[in-house]
């Protein structure tokens, strides 16, 4: 192995609490005193903020942790970690997302967001399996960027996400021919400003076969921190847009660009034009897939309120997948790594109400003690599906590889994968046209 690298803070809270303390310190709900493992055999994503949400059936489920990582100590699973990580050298290559529990960041060769993580395994050139510690669509994403040569593992398969699954591909099929048959127009003829009827957009946390829908049907992958600019580039080659899976980031994107609520209708999968008139489709500019993060739907324009209250000077900092009225109350709202960044750039001693996943946010008032941070909401869930990650899964993955077998690889097939690659070359070569403005007390989307 080579010096460990990391794209940001990876040390650990002074006071570290594992995942399942703080949940049942907060009585997040049912099960979150429990281990992922005891979720394994049932459909469903676990303790934390998404576990009222219904998995699709199509869900994949995990087998049966050997039960000797079942039962192993904390410290057993760290030393086990290390000595498999230490024999597999440069071979192995382990990453760990932002809201991954403390116990699984201190493994990771890189820390970081989704995208950064994906790019970031290809730097290791003599990787053959790459280990994302993240969720389902995020290893997808590895893969698709991946050599053939690499196996992307991810250490628990019910790692998904629950935003991620309010979209299948059978839904975004029928929602598209249902827009364009509204519209009286065949997808991709060109008006008399040269624009198509209608540019697909779809969020990262999409599964694969979605950004392929995106690669073929003349679309593009958004994240977070670059949502505005992708909306740009759509604009400047559709009359609307579809944007899918969550309305929380189109509608705030759409919202700073300046388009108008009324023409940002939501479309209702499961009803008839989306639940709406065929004009109402006419007159879109934004069409927003019903989906929704339950993290941070959680945040509130009260919470915000009562952090003013009581920290007065207070910065409020919230991820884009809040709801519109949440962002709009906050200071700031910005993707993981821009919510990183704004702790750890700040010169002077600051109070921060973060509105994101707390793992990440506790992890940034440990990193940085001259700051206050904490969470907007107090009741703190976990991220179900990140929560599944648990280091009796890493050490097993990575003792199955010390002993040549690569379990729970993550495969996206080769003609999904190609198109989704051409989705996502896509928003790497979009430009950003104007950069954002600051007005004081307005929120910037970044
Ligand atoms: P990033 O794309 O910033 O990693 O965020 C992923 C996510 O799941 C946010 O909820
Ligand atoms: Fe999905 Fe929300 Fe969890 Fe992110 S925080 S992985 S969007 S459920």
């Amino acid at each position: 192995m080579t010096e460990p690298v990391t794209l940001a803070l990876t040390s650990p809270p002074a006071d570290p609490l594992a995942v399942t303390d703080i949940a049942t310190a907060a009585q997040c709900g049912y099960g979150a005193d429990q281990d992922p493992w005891d979720f394994d055999p049932v459909i469903g994503y676990g303790p934390g903020a998404s576990m009222v949400d219904i998995a699709p059936s199509w869900t994949p489920m995990q087998g049966e942790l050997p039960a000797e990582y079942r039962e192993a100590s904390p410290d057993q699973l760290r030393q086990w970690i290390r000595d498999a990580r230490q024999t597999l050298g440069d071979r192995v290559v382990v990453l760990g997302h932002y809201y991954q529990r403390d116990e699984i960041v201190e493994h990771a060769d890189f820390v970081g967001d989704s995208f950064q993580l994906a790019r970031a395994a290809l730097s290791v050139e003599a990787a053959e399996a790459i280990v994302f510690c993240g969720v389902h669509f995020m290893a997808e994403t590895a893969d698709v960027l991946a050599r053939e040569d690499q196996a992307v593992i991810l250490p628990n398969l019910a790692a998904g996400c629950s935003m991620a699954d309010m979209a299948d591909i059978g839904e975004v099929e029928t929602a598209w021919a249902q827009i364009h048959e509204a519209l009286g127009i065949e997808p991709g003829i060109l008006d008399d400003d040269g624009l198509v009827p209608v540019i697909p957009v779809t969020y990262m946390n999409s599964a694969a076969d979605l950004k392929a829908f995106c690669g073929r049907n003349g679309g593009i992958v958004c994240t977070s921190s670059n949502a505005e600019t992708v909306l740009e580039w759509a604009f400047e080659r559709g009359r609307r847009v579809l944007f899918f899976p969550d309305q929380h980031l189109g509608r705030n994107t759409g919202k700073t660009l300046g388009v108008p609520l009324d023409q940002m209708p939501t479309w209702v999968p499961s009803l008839p034009c989306g639940g709406n008139e065929p004009q109402t489709v006419r007159d879109a500019r934004v069409l927003l897939w019903h989906g929704y993060c339950s993290v941070h739907k959680r945040f509130t324009v009260d919470q915000i309120l009562g952090a003013r209250g009581n920290h007065p000077g207070v910065r409020v900092i919230v991820h884009p997948e809040c709801p519109m009225a949440v962002v709009d109350a906050a200071d700031e709202a910005g993707s993981t790594e821009y919510i990183r960044k704004a702790v750890e750039e700040a010169t002077e001693p600051t109070t921060f109400a973060i509105g994101t996943e707390i793992n990440m946010v506790n992890r940034l008032g440990a990193a940085h003690p001259q700051h206050t941070v904490f969470c907007l909401d107090p009741v703190v869930c976990p991220c179900s599906t990140m929560y599944r990650i648990h280091p009796g899964y890493l050490a097993w993955v990575l003792e199955e590889l010390v002993a040549g077998r690569v379990v729970n690889q993550i495969t996206v097939p080769a003609d999904v994968s190609a198109q989704a690659r051409v989705a996502l070359e896509r928003m790497l070569a979009a430009q950003p046209k104007s950069k954002p403005i600051k007005a004081p007390g307005s929120p910037v989307i970044v």
